[in-house]
C-alpha cells in the first residue's frame, strides 16, 4: 500500500502516538479483541472452502442472513471482485417489499441459507432467518433442508446456536474474541466468500501480506488523527472503481462504530468518483470546510482505451488511444489538485491492481490503521455501547414489552 499526503503534514507527536498504540496492538497488550490480528485458523478456511463449494455446486442461489459486521464484509467482497453471483443477501433488512421479490427470486431455484449472527439474539437477521428457514423447509422438508443451512455463531449458547442444533444444521464459529466489524477473515466472511467462488486461501493470503505495511498503516492512522485534532470531522472515503461502492458501506461501519464513541470520532461517508463529482463534488469543492478525504484508486489492467476518432469535434483528442485506467490517473490527480486548492486535504492510499489477495490485503490494512486510529484517539475501537443501546430497546419490544399496536 502505498500513502500519500497532499495539502497537510502529519503531527510528528499524533505519528509517535500511532506508532506506540500499533506496536501495543500488535504485541496483545490492549484488548482480548483482537483477534483477528492472529492468522486464520487454516481448518476453518479448509472447512470455508469445501462447504462454500458444496453450496455452490448445489445452489442457483445462496442467500446469506446476517447485519453490521456479520453481512456488510461478504457484501463488499463480492460486489469487488469477480464471483459466480449467487450470493443474495437478507435480514439487513425490515422491509416486506425487500424479502417479497426474495422469495420470488428463490422460487423454482434450487438455495442454501447461511445465517451469521455472533450474537445470536439480533432481531433483524432473527427475522429473515425465521423467513428463510421457512422457505427453505417448505421446499426441501425439513430433513433435506438440514444439508443446505449453515450458521455462523459464537461458541457460545446463543439463540441462533441453539436452533442450529437443534435441527442438525451445520454450526461455524465466530470466535468470542473477533468482533463483527473485525470478522470477514472468520467463518463470517470466509464461508459467503467461498460460496461465491472467490478464492478464500488467497484472500487470506492477502491479508497476511498486509502485516508489511506497517508504516503506511500508522501513516493512515496518524493522518486522520491529525486532521481530526486541526478541526476536521468528516472523512470522506472517494473511491474510483464502481465496484467498490459497497467497500465504502463496509469502511463506514469499520470506522463509525470503532471510533465513534466517548463524544468522539470522525464522522465516515464515501463517494464514487468521478460519478459523485457531478453531485457532492459542489459540497467537497465549496461548502463547510469539516471534511478531509481520503482516495483510493487501485491500478487498473483492463485494455479498453479512448477510441480515436479522425475528426477533432470534441476536444478529447490528447487522451486518444490511451487506457481508461491511464486517464483514471490523470483525472484522479486534478481532482486532488482541484480539492487542495479548495481547503481540502487528501490522503492517497494506492494498493495497486485490484485481485483476490489486494482486496484480502486492502481490508487488513483498513482494519489494523482503524484499530490503531481509535487508541491514539483514546478511545475502544472494539466496544459499541451505542449499538447496544438500540439493539436492546429493540429486543424488549419483541419480548412484548413497549409494542406498538396501530
Ligand atoms: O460490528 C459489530 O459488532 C456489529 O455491527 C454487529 O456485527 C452487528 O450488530 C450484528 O451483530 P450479530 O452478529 O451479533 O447479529
Amino acid at each position: 500500500m502505498k500513502f500519500d499526503a497532499h495539502g497537510f503534514e502529519i503531527s510528528k507527536s499524533v505519528l509517535a502516538k500511532a506508532s506506540r498504540a500499533y506496536d501495543d496492538l500488535s504485541a496483545g497488550r490492549v484488548s482480548d479483541m483482537t483477534g483477528w490480528l492472529n492468522a486464520a485458523d487454516g481448518d476453518v478456511i479448509a472447512r470455508c472452502a469445501d462447504l462454500g463449494a458444496k453450496f455452490a455446486e448445489d445452489s442457483e442461489l445462496i442467500v446469506v442472513v446476517g447485519i453490521g459486521g456479520s453481512y456488510l464484509g461478504a457484501k463488499a467482497v463480492t460486489e469487488l471482485l469477480p464471483n459466480n453471483g449467487k450470493l443474495r443477501f437478507a435480514g439487513n433488512t425490515l422491509s416486506g417489499a425487500y424479502y417479497e421479490k426474495l422469495l420470488r427470486e428463490l422460487d423454482g431455484k434450487d438455495f442454501s441459507v447461511i445465517a451469521v449472527s455472533k450474537s445470536g439474539s439480533t432481531v433483524e437477521p432473527g427475522i429473515g432467518f425465521r423467513v428463510m428457514e421457512q422457505a427453505i423447509i417448505g421446499r426441501y422438508g425439513r430433513s433435506n433442508a438440514r444439508e443446505r443451512v449453515a450458521v455462523v455463531t459464537s461458541p457460545e449458547h446463543t439463540l441462533l446456536g441453539d436452533i442450529c442444533d437443534a435441527n442438525g444444521y451445520t454450526r461455524l464459529i465466530l470466535p468470542d474474541n473477533i468482533g463483527g466489524r473485525y470478522s470477514i477473515f472468520s467463518a463470517a466472511g470466509l464461508l459467503p466468500i467461498a460460496s461465491s467462488g472467490i478464492d478464500a486461501v488467497a484472500f487470506v493470503q492477502g491479508a497476511e501480506s498486509a502485516a508489511a505495511n506497517r508504516g503506511a498503516i500508522i501513516s493512515y492512522a496518524a493522518a486522520r488523527q491529525t486532521l481530526y485534532r486541526s478541526g476536521k470531522k468528516i472523512e470522506v472515503l472517494s473511491v474510483w472503481e464502481p465496484n467498490a461502492r459497497w467497500l465504502g458501506e463496509w469502511y463506514k461501519q469499520l470506522f463509525g462504530e470503532s471510533e465513534g464513541k466517548d463524544g468522539k470520532g470522525l464522522f465516515p461517508v464515501s463517494l464514487e468518483l468521478p460519478a459523485d463529482l457531478h453531485s457532492m463534488g459542489q459540497y467537497m469543492q465549496d461548502a463547510e470546510r469539516l471534511m478531509f478525504e481520503t482516495m483510493l484508486c487501485f491500478s487498473g489492467t483492463a485494455g479498453i482505451t479512448v477510441p480515436k476518432r479522425e475528426e477533432k469535434v470534441d476536444n478529447l483528442d490528447a487522451f486518444s488511444g490511451v487506457r481508461l485506467d491511464e486517464v483514471t490517473r490523470s483525472v484522479k490527480d486534478a481532482v486532488i489538485a482541484a480539492h487542495v486548492e479548495g481547503r481540502v486535504p487528501v490522503i492517497e492510499l494506492t494498493p495497486g491492481e485490484l485481485t483476490t489477495q489486494s482486496a484480502g490485503a486492502l481490508m487488513r490494512f483498513m482494519m489494523t490503521s482503524c484499530a490503531v486510529s481509535g487508541l491514539t484517539m483514546g478511545v475502544n475501537p472494539f466496544d459499541q455501547p451505542g449499538v447496544e443501546v438500540y439493539k436492546s430497546k429493540v429486543r424488549l419490544l419483541f419480548e412484548g414489552k413497549d409494542r406498538c399496536e396501530d
